[in-house]
């Protein structure tokens, strides 16, 4: 994984979250609309705002692995972003003159999945509200009319497309030492918990997404299909890296194809 390549964007990225400047103006969207949009906001700040204590704690577990090395670096700036859009949220609901919250079910539910399995799931489970975000901030952003919320969500939508990424290196690193029988489950629970969350989230946001004039229905349609793009570019990659082992493989002298069989060793 080219950790240093995500060192640097989170390093030059989040400053830019610190310095952004919003719209100076008031809201003036109608009440049943604004009141919506600042409790669902309310939620997505809370979910932004930890301090990713645990995360931290399972990458140390990792951190000895010679494909991982600087990931422990970029996972801290990783988290100091999180913490960027958590405050950039807090200034966008109390613009819509809405409630910080300190606890929230779906939020509790989120953190306690997160801590069930190991940093593999960890990272899978933050995945999952990634592709979550980036359809609710891609709604915002294209259906929203207020300028700070439309300002916010672009920037936003902008990050989360990069978290994707950094997420898909690294479950990449890990997901290619998997049998192709490990990975097919990993993939079937993996859209489970997705499309589970996906169905959560449509139905508790169902008031912001109604105002913005979006079924539950349409907005599960629109996260599949983001976790179907998500998922077959992190297919192809472990694919192609599949192809060049074999490859490499059968230049070796003395290879044999029941030896290859038992190259790959689950980790996960
Ligand atoms: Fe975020
Ligand atoms: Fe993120």
């Amino acid at each position: 994984m080219n950790t240093q390549h995500w060192i640097s964007h989170f390093e030059t990225n989040t400053r830019l979250n610190q310095e952004l400047q919003l719209p100076d103006c008031t809201c003036d969207l109608p009440e049943p609309t604004r009141a919506a949009l600042a409790r669902s906001l309310a939620i997505f700040q809370l979910g932004e705002s930890g301090g990713g204590t645990r995360l931290r704690r399972y990458t140390r577990s990792i951190a000895a692995l010679e494909s991982l090395q600087g990931y422990q670096r970029a996972v801290d700036l990783f988290v100091a972003e999180e913490q960027s859009h958590a405050a950039l949220l807090a200034r966008t609901v109390t613009h819509l003159r809405g409630t910080l919250l300190k606890k929230q079910w779906t939020n509790s539910i989120f953190r306690w999945l997160r801590d069930l399995v190991n940093l593999e799931f960890n990272i899978q489970v933050l995945l999952t509200a990634e592709l979550i975000a980036e359809v609710y901030f891609g709604l915002l952003s294209l259906r929203c009319s207020d300028p700070v919320v439309q300002t916010v969500a672009k920037k936003l939508l902008r990050d989360e497309m990069g978290h994707l990424s950094f997420q898909r290196d690294f479950l990449f690193e890990r997901l290619k030492t998997l049998t192709p029988a490990m990975q097919r489950l990993w993939r079937w629970q993996f859209r489970a918990i997705h499309f589970a969350t996906a169905c959560v989230v449509s139905w508790d946001h169902r008031d912001c997404l109604q105002s913005l004039n979006v079924s539950a229905a349409d907005f599960r349609a629109r996260a599949v299909r983001c976790w179907q793009s998500f998922q077959s570019r992190l297919e192809r990659r472990l694919s192609e890296d599949g192809a060049q082992a074999r490859q490499a493989a059968e230049s070796t002298p003395g290879y044999s194809r029941s030896r290859s069989a038992t190259m790959q060793s689950p980790v996960i």
